[in-house]
């Protein structure tokens, strides 16, 4: 059997166990596709500088996110659906963030609730919020989360209205899966994630499903979006929430100095420089090329996280040199839940950070909150 030795390993397990349906949610862009692959290809592009003969002993990697000690500074980042890449996705991958010491987010369009993921989990967890028309719905989520102890709250402000992604309708998206011939036969191939579904009953969106009243057609995410997400949200509805909320406030989908400016006015403890994975706007700029001017613009007054692209311990390095904070990996620990369930996000984890561990001895650096952009190399790939 194949070793597991990178991200792109998992990916390619994933792509065997786990329904095309899902596989293709987890793995698309909005239309072209173009920003999801400027996401990782501006990495590549990116490279450090190599130092020598310095002392190599003790490292470590432990940091803080929002206050908050972290094993490494990367968490996992809230994605729709988890628990169909796996049976009680959710709930597996915040065990295995407890576990290695890092933050786990929970969305709004989870398969598992915030009550399931609280069951199994000891420590807080982060929750992801989408804000609906349906206020009191809304406000019962923030209510929701508040009893289950989250300790963050992540509003998600880039998806009010949804970038269309080919893949997703094509394959006619829905969770749980339609039972049409084409579903049936392509779950037949999967007889370990139908095990897993078979023995749970998380099988749909349990955040919503007995919470929201006039519940439409939820099992297409892509047309309950369109009839319930609040395309009028602003930068006023962010003081209400965060009032509501009274706790530790992130702001996720920040691409723009302009809006990080905004951002930083409202007195959020951070802000996520994301493009959703590349599946909202198509033509955006990649994460990694805009970190560098966020950062300057308002690192010093609020703290500065980032997603969108991280595939290696490398890449948390370089948002880390450019700017970062904090980091996110949604794809790499989805790959992981998919193909191998708990342990396979732990081990996405562990890839990530003995890469980072290695790399960053390589660039003569032992502690990570000792790293900065003087660790790039400033030659021609960098113009
Ligand atoms: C939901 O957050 C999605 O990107 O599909």
């Amino acid at each position: 059997m194949r070793l597991n030795l990178d991200i792109a390993d998992l990916k390619a397990l994933a792509r065997r166990r786990v329904p095309k349906m899902f596989f293709d949610y987890a793995d698309s862009g909005a239309w072209t596709e173009s920003t999801y692959r400027a996401n990782e290809e501006d990495f590549a592009r990116i490279k450090l500088r190599q130092r020598v003969l310095v002392d190599m002993t003790n490292r470590s990697l432990q940091s803080t996110m929002i206050g908050e000690t972290v094993s490494m500074p990367v968490g996992l980042a809230p994605t729709g659906s988890t628990g169909m890449q796996h049976a009680d996705g959710e709930m597996l991958a915040a065990q295995a963030a407890e576990e290695f010491g890092v933050p786990f987010t929970l969305s709004t369009m989870s398969i598992c609730s915030i009550e399931d993921v609280a069951s199994v989990t000891r420590k807080p967890f982060w929750f992801q919020l989408y804000v609906m028309r349906d206020r009191d719905f809304v406000l019962g989520l923030i209510d929701r989360a508040k009893a289950a102890k989250c300790s963050a709250l992540v509003l998600t402000v880039d998806l009010q209205i949804l970038g269309q992604r080919h893949k997703d309708v094509r394959n006619g998206l829905s969770a749980p899966p339609k039972l049409t011939l084409k579903n049936i036969l392509d779950m037949a191939m999967r007889p370990r994630w139908c095990a897993g579904m078979l023995r749970t009953e998380r099988r749909t969106f349990r955040n919503i499903v007995g919470h929201a009243k006039n519940v439409g057609d939820l099992a297409s995410l892509s047309s309950w979006t369109n009839e319930q997400f609040d395309p009028q949200l602003s930068w006023k509805d962010v003081a209400w929430i965060k009032e509501r909320w009274g706790g530790k406030l992130i702001l996720k989908g920040i691409l723009d100095v302009e809006d990080a400016r905004m951002a930083a006015d409202t007195g959020a403890e951070a802000i996520i420089v994301s493009n959703h994975g590349g599946r909202q706007l198509d033509g955006a700029p990649s994460t990694i090329s805009v970190l560098p001017d966020i950062a300057r613009a308002v690192g010093d007054r609020i703290e500065v996280h980032f997603d969108g692209g991280i595939r290696s311990g490398q890449d948390v390095l370089k948002a880390l040199c450019l700017g970062a904070k904090g980091t996110y990996i949604g794809r790499p620990f989805l790959y992981g839940l998919g193909a191998l369930g708990k342990p396979g996000v732990k081990l996405a984890l562990d890839i990530i950070r003995k890469e980072l561990d290695i790399t960053l001895a390589l660039c003569g650096k032992r502690d990570i909150r000792d790293v900065g952009p003087d660790m790039i190399h400033r030659g021609p790939a960098m113009d």
